[in-house]
């Protein structure tokens, strides 16, 4: 294996060959179970996958719900710097569906996708080969009159007999699709496997030189990077993957960790990609504080530990010479280098340099809300982590706020017997609330107490809690996740009293409840609710 000291000496070398970046988060990432996103943070997310450099921003399948079309749309209409891809089935109310979903986009996507293995074929399909090969030609057609981007997927590739396989690329690129997409469904192929189908697909597809040969890989064996590189490595100049590597079963390739190996094994592979790699840490924050899915701290790239030297010898070597130790710096990704404990003497000028260290340059509105939110914090708190201005900067979501806001909070427990909860609330309309409850601890009783003083109901799914920072008064980040009237609902609340966070938690779920009542359900346009 050669060296490549120019990556610890000097930073990474540029490459003049571009892959492009094709990021599913928000489609194959966000139907992950515990993964899903409202609206806005389905939007913010977008944002800063824009910010972040991504060629393709998958946003969703419009025919899924109407949900999806709107968050489909609203992106659409937002992001100017990607094109804006929506998911759809070669079915044609799919199509104009998605077609319609895309119309405020700048540049927009239909991205196909058909099942093409025997196994899917016969039992999910129910498809003879030539009727698969007709209804992705027919599709493809479809799309094109409606959109001049389409990118076409063969479902479970890589359990395709390999001549069928390049017969319905060849048949959809024809059709004219532009992307031909080779997804490993199931996370069943090796990179040796992946490596020499591209390069056979791309000498036995026809016309394949016109095509953007697409990788798509799940992580179900733990080999979706490995895979995605080795596509590339192939000839692939499309890689689809998700932030933090989320998605399906055991996820996807993630997304930060082909950028990098890209980067830091620049002159391997003579490729690069658009990505500002300084935002990747801050968009892996962000999306596990929306998701509430708090990363292992051995993450490749963006983990706690990913530049943390604990041994002796390391740190030994580190001093003398960083490349002993490091292939890449954490300022490369937007890691902080520095650890700066900021506190209740500190000021907003001091404050707003460590947000930009920590990639998030807010305008004057948003640092007011967190300047405040930071003087609150550092009078219960002595020192305020990184961990605490990123719960502040990305935890609390200012365009959604109320009804119901926390006047007053008071808990006992008592060991071996059960924990009592009272609350006051206030509604925006004026109306205070005052309930008690009691229940097996502190947690159980503050749902009850917040479910009675609000009127929903909220059956817990899932709870936990974790710190954000360090000390005996870390913060807490409660998450609970509650089943209301056949939908999952997610919550999320950041205290230095762990009670007082699931308080929060549980009123965040109570209060998008109440908000998505009176929101009026975005409505499918005639056309495509026909489909
Ligand atoms: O994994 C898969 O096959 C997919 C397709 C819809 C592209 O996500
Ligand atoms: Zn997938």
């Amino acid at each position: 294996m050669s060296q490549n000291p120019s990556t610890t000496d000097s930073g990474h070398q540029p490459s003049n060959e571009r892959v492009l970046v094709f990021d599913t988060s928000l489609r194959d990432g966000e139907q992950a179970p515990g993964f899903s996103m409202n609206r806005k943070q389905k939007l913010r997310l977008a944002r800063e996958l824009e910010a972040l450099g991504v060629d393709i921003i998958e946003a969703g399948f419009p025919q899924a719900s109407p949900d999806d079309f709107q968050a489909v749309a609203q992106i659409a209409g937002q992001v100017r710097d990607a094109t804006v891809c929506g998911l759809s089935r070669c079915l044609p109310g799919d199509i104009e569906t998605t077609a319609r979903a895309l119309e405020p986009a700048r540049a927009g996507r239909i991205h196909l996708f058909l099942s093409t293995s025997p196994l899917h074929r016969e039992h999910k399909l129910g498809m003879s080969t030539q009727q698969v090969l007709d209804t992705a030609g027919e599709a493809v057609r479809r799309a094109r009159a409606l959109c001049d981007d389409v990118e076409f997927s063969a479902e479970d590739a890589f359990r395709t007999e390999r001549e069928f396989l390049a017969e319905v690329f060849s048949v959809a690129l024809e059709a004219g699709a532009a992307t031909l997409n080779a997804p490993d469904t199931v996370g069943y192929a090796t990179p040796a496997e992946i490596a020499e189908w591209f390069a056979w697909l791309r000498s036995h597809v026809r016309d394949a030189e016109r095509a953007v040969f697409s990788a798509h890989c799940h992580d179900d064996l733990g080999m979706g990077v490995a895979n995605s590189l080795a596509a590339i490595g192939a000839g692939a100049r499309q890689v689809e993957c998700t932030i933090n590597g989320i998605g399906e079963r055991a996820g996807n390739a993630a997304l930060e960790e082909i950028v990098m190996a890209l980067r830091v094994r620049a002159p391997l592979y003579g490729v690069d990609t658009r990505i500002d790699a300084r935002r990747l840490y801050p968009v892996s924050r962000l999306l596990a504080q929306i998701t509430g899915q708090s990363l292992p701290r051995n993450k490749a790239v963006v983990g706690e530990n990913a530049f943390a030297h604990e041994s002796g010898i390391h740190q030994h070597g580190m001093l003398k010479h960083r490349g002993t130790y490091e292939i890449m710096h954490p300022e490369d990704v937007g890691f902080p280098s520095t650890r700066l404990v900021l506190g209740k003497h500190s000021g907003r000028h001091a404050l707003r340099q460590r947000l930009v260290e920590l990639g998030h340059d807010l305008d004057e509105e948003a640092m007011d809300r967190v300047f405040a939110g930071f003087k609150d914090l550092a009078d219960r708190k002595s020192e305020i982590f990184d961990g605490d201005l990123e719960a502040l900067v990305l935890g609390r979501d200012p365009e959604n706020p109320g009804p119901w806001r926390i006047e007053h909070l008071h808990a006992a427990s008592h060991l071996g017997s059960s924990a009592s909860v009272s609350v006051k609330l206030l509604h925006e309309d004026g109306r205070q609330v005052s309930e008690a409850a009691i229940g097996d601890g502190p947690v159980d009783a503050v749902l009850r107490a917040v479910e009675r003083a609000t009127g929903e109901n909220l059956p817990l799914a899932d709870f936990h809690i974790r710190s954000v920072s360090e000390g005996g008064d870390a913060q807490g980040q409660a998450v609970i996740a509650v089943q209301h009237d056949g939908r999952a609902w997610r919550g999320h609340g950041y205290s230095t009293d762990i009670v007082e966070a699931a308080a929060m938690a549980a009123l965040d779920v109570a209060n998008a409840i109440a908000r998505s009542r009176r929101e009026p359900k975005p409505a499918l346009p005639a056309k495509a609710a026909n489909a």
